[in-house]
């Protein structure tokens, strides 16, 4: 029921309704990428490396959010190609869709439903606060409702299929958080409705930063592309791209975040991907200088990215790269049916 709270403001009240959800017995995971460029290193790292590690343990669904890339102008041709090139990514870098379900966002109705269910539950003063909003609209008036609403889409991916857990890069806090808020305040009105859903961060690779400049975060849309390592870069891109990341005048091989942002951020990416301890690092480049190890960096990220590549080349054309997505669209398809028809039953929609 709603009514106005005694600041005018709308308020629902809470009902009697108090069903409970039945809890999984093995975590589901929900995570989503978008499917608007390049991805990179700081997506390998941050969030695609969890979603491999998971997949052993735990019920996992992926998905390529083809939705949210059209909050801002799309060529239609390139995004059906980025698309597929995202989808064959996954699997690349060893998401097995055996193991896991792989799927696109708009092949699954329900995403939409209840994303507009969720627009009703939110309000606009918590969407204009999100970092992410404020940077894309920089307050102009014609920043695009979508690119406004982005954040609540994202909450309909995650509550649709009951998720425990969301692995991702910390750049998406806010957006969790949001997530969180929305299903704790339709659970409080509408009775249980949602599992609340926790952010899963990775402690070395949960922020890498941008080669170029390393107080920005690394992005699909910087317009320097030496600002990123593409999944996809050849050696050649990957060598010039590291050799002239920016560092400082001091040259030695330490790790010191605040002071040394941009060799930190270097030696982040070598630990992760090489498994070697920071102090270890720190150890064999000492009396080195940066010259040294950034051509060692180069070798290690040009090993990685290789074998994911020619994975990337067997499978981007395949057909069954068509068959794993439209399997995948059924199978998540199947587990958000029940899930909408018990919220719309809470909201009092259709018959
Ligand atoms: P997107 O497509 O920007 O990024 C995909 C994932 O990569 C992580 N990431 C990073 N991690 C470390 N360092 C970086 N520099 C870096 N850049 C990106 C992101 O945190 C993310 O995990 N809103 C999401 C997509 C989304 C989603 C969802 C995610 C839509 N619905 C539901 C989880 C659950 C986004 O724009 O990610």
């Amino acid at each position: 029921m709603i009514s106005r709270g005694p600041d005018g403001r709308f308020v629902e009240r809470k009902t009697t309704m108090t069903t409970k959800i039945k809890k999984h017995d093995i975590p589901r995971i929900f995570s989503g990428i978008q499917p608007s460029g390049d991805l990179h290193l700081g997506n390998y790292l941050g969030a695609m490396r969890q979603f491999i590690e998971l997949q052993d343990n735990n019920d996992c669904i992926y998905c390529v959010v083809d939705m949210h890339a059209i909050t801002v102008p799309q060529d239609p041709e390139a995004l059906k190609k980025h698309i597929l090139d995202l989808a064959a990514l996954y699997i690349a870098v060893g998401i097995d869709p055996k193991k896991s379900i792989l799927f696109v966002q708009s092949m699954v109705p329900g995403h939409a439903e209840l994303s507009w269910i969720l627009t009703c539950s939110s309000y606009t003063g918590e969407l204009s606060r999100m970092t992410q909003f404020k940077s894309k609209s920089r307050g102009e008036e014609s920043a695009p409702t979508g690119l406004f609403c982005y954040p609540v889409l994202m909450a309909a991916d995650i509550l649709l299929y009951d998720t425990d857990q969301v692995p991702v890069g910390n750049d998406q806090t806010q957006h969790i958080e949001l997530t969180r808020d929305l299903a704790t305040r339709v659970n409080n009105t509408k009775g249980e409705t949602f599992i609340v859903p926790e952010g899963r961060y990775l402690k070395e690779g949960a922020r890498i930063m941008a080669l170029d400049d390393p107080t920005k975060k690394m992005s699909k849309s910087d317009p320097n592309i030496h600002s990123r390592i593409s999944l996809m870069d050849p050696p050649n891109k990957i060598k010039k791209t590291i050799m002239r990341a920016t560092t400082d005048s001091e040259a030695i091989v330490r790790f010191d975040a605040a002071n040394k942002p941009g060799i930190s951020n270097l030696m982040n990416i070598y630990s992760v991907l090489t498994g070697e301890s920071i102090a270890d690092i720190e150890t064999s480049f000492t009396g080195k200088g940066y010259g040294d190890f950034k051509k060692e960096l180069v070798g290690v990220v040009q090993e990685s990215l290789a074998p994911i590549q020619e994975r990337f080349n067997d499978i981007r054309y395949s057909d069954e790269l068509i068959t794993v997505l439209k399997d995948g669209a059924e199978r998540a398809n199947a587990i958000a049916v029940p899930v909408l028809a018990r919220v719309k039953e809470r909201f009092g929609l259709g018959l």
